[in-house]
């Protein structure tokens, strides 16, 4: 008799229906591709990839219901019937009364950061992110990271990764004035700390301080599902809340908040901003027009809200963020069986490894994680990508590279599109880079781009 299994595994909620095939490479033709590239994963053709794990950014695949709901576009100029079918998923499951469709979250960031931004004024936030950080900055504001220490140590275990120190927040306080900071920007997780969850605590804490200083509270609510499963898995008293319950507590929080719908809407392009602000959402209504479109498309067709919408209703489901976490999860506990140095605790996205172990004997100066983003492209046709001193950039006030204390390289999950024996074969192919690791030496920078370097650059190996 075989012996009773008291806990199951979980399984993908779905099953497939349609395929796509993959394309293998060999290795001098993945020699040509990125030296054509210049050793830069952004700058790959997409045909010389094998599995592209260079984001999670709508590269997901949709279900037959939001198929179907592609079907039944409503291509109007105004008042599509997509549109509101959208804004009443976002009024439910976001709990924020007004809303604003963008392309994509670039565009919802310009806008918020124009409309609340003055020259001169500060954003605190919970670590930057490279287009959030942007905006910011070209409105005319500095960016100041008052996310808690553990963020910044790859092995630091701590669950709440995400979550912004009170005291470091209160010290900008204290020394710029309340009335300078344009808004604390809240993001959950966090992207460039790996993936990392802030808690429902850290959160009204945060709430509280900003409702005393009448600070306004914004949220980057790009893949605020996973932050709502971390909470529900790892916080006391909210694990028999559903995850709908969760988010919607989440977003209560807020004044408002921004999505890049290509990531927890399972969709390939959109975006949007929300709020319960009304002076806040009639500018952003004027604004969309000059950039993106009428206040009832922002850039988008209708089939692409409906998409969206129906994303809504799937992201909240528990059963597709358990899988995709647990996909995840699956991917760590493999590499770590070839001891791979890697990010602690895992995330809700990506696995990332972290360079600075990984290629100890090369210094930042030469990035470690744009040559180990190469050397695994090269040996299997794996994409990922940096997140480091490249991502990083410079400092718009000295003009210096910033040298971050995290240097690493992101392999990140599309949504229900690769299988466990996928990621099998990408472990396996970085473990071989992990015993050849003696041989990379470092690349140099040939070209550089003024804005978001990191997707133009270029680089030469070095001999
Ligand atoms: N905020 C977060 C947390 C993001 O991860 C992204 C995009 C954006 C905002 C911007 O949204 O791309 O729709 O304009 N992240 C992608 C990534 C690019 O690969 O992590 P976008």
């Amino acid at each position: 008799m075989a012996k009773k299994i008291i806990k199951r595994s979980w399984a993908e909620p779905f099953k497939i229906k349609m395929v796509e095939p993959l394309k293998m490479t060999t290795r001098a033709e993945r020699e040509m591709a990125i030296n054509e590239a210049g050793y830069n994963t952004f700058l790959l053709r997409s045909e010389y990839v094998y599995l592209d794990l260079l984001t999670d950014s709508g590269t997901n695949a949709m279900s037959d219901y939001q198929w179907a709901g592609m079907m039944i576009g409503d291509e109007a100029y105004a008042g599509s019937k997509n549109f509101y079918n959208l804004w009443n998923n976002v009024k439910k499951h976001y709990g924020m009364p007004y809303f604003v469709p963008t392309h994509q979250g670039r565009a919802a960031e310009h806008m918020i950061s124009k409309i609340l931004i003055k020259p001169g004024d500060f954003v605190p936030g919970n670590m930057y992110f490279t287009t959030t950080r942007l905006h910011q900055e070209l409105a005319g504001a500095t960016f100041v990271d008052v996310i808690v220490d553990e963020a910044h140590e790859a092995q630091n275990t701590f669950k709440f990764k995400g979550n912004i120190d009170l005291n470091k927040l209160s010290k900008l306080v204290k020394e710029v004035g309340a009335k300078k900071i344009a808004y604390i920007s809240m993001a959950g997780p966090v992207n460039m700390a790996g993936g990392q969850p802030f808690s429902m605590a850290n959160l009204k804490e945060v709430a509280a301080f900003a409702k005393k200083h009448k600070i306004k509270l914004w949220f980057d609510a790009t893949r605020a599902t996973e932050n709502a499963f971390f909470i529900k898995e790892l916080e006391k008293g909210y694990e028999n809340k559903t995850i709908a319950e969760i988010l919607k507590e989440i977003c209560s929080y807020f004044d408002g908040l921004w999505v890049s719908a290509k990531k927890d809407l399972m969709v390939n392009i959109g975006g949007f901003l929300a709020t319960r602000n009304k002076k806040v959402y009639e500018e952003a209504r004027n604004m969309v027009v000059i950039y993106e479109g009428l206040h009832t498309y922002g850039g988008l067709a209708g089939r692409d809200m409906e998409a969206m919408s129906r994303g809504i209703e799937e992201m909240v489901q528990y059963d597709n963020v358990k899988a995709r976490i647990g996909q995840v999860e699956y991917c760590g506990k493999q590499l770590e069986k070839f001891n791979i140095p890697l990010v602690y605790p895992f995330g809700g996205h990506a696995i990332f490894l972290d360079a600075k172990r990984f290629l100890s004997h090369i210094k930042q100066d030469v990035y470690p994680a744009q040559s180990l983003a190469s050397e695994i492209y090269l040996d299997s046709g794996v994409r990922g990508m940096e997140r480091g001193v490249v991502s990083s950039g410079r400092d718009p006030k000295t003009g210096l590279n910033r040298m971050p204390k995290l240097e690493l390289v992101r392999l990140t999950f599309p949504r229900r599109v690769y299988t466990q024996a996928h990621i099998d074969v990408m472990v396996e192919s970085v473990a071989q880079v992990y015993d050849d690791r003696k041989k990379i030496k470092g690349l140099e920078m040939t070209y550089e781009p003024k804005y978001l370097r990191f997707f133009q650059a270029r680089f030469k190996k070095i001999k």
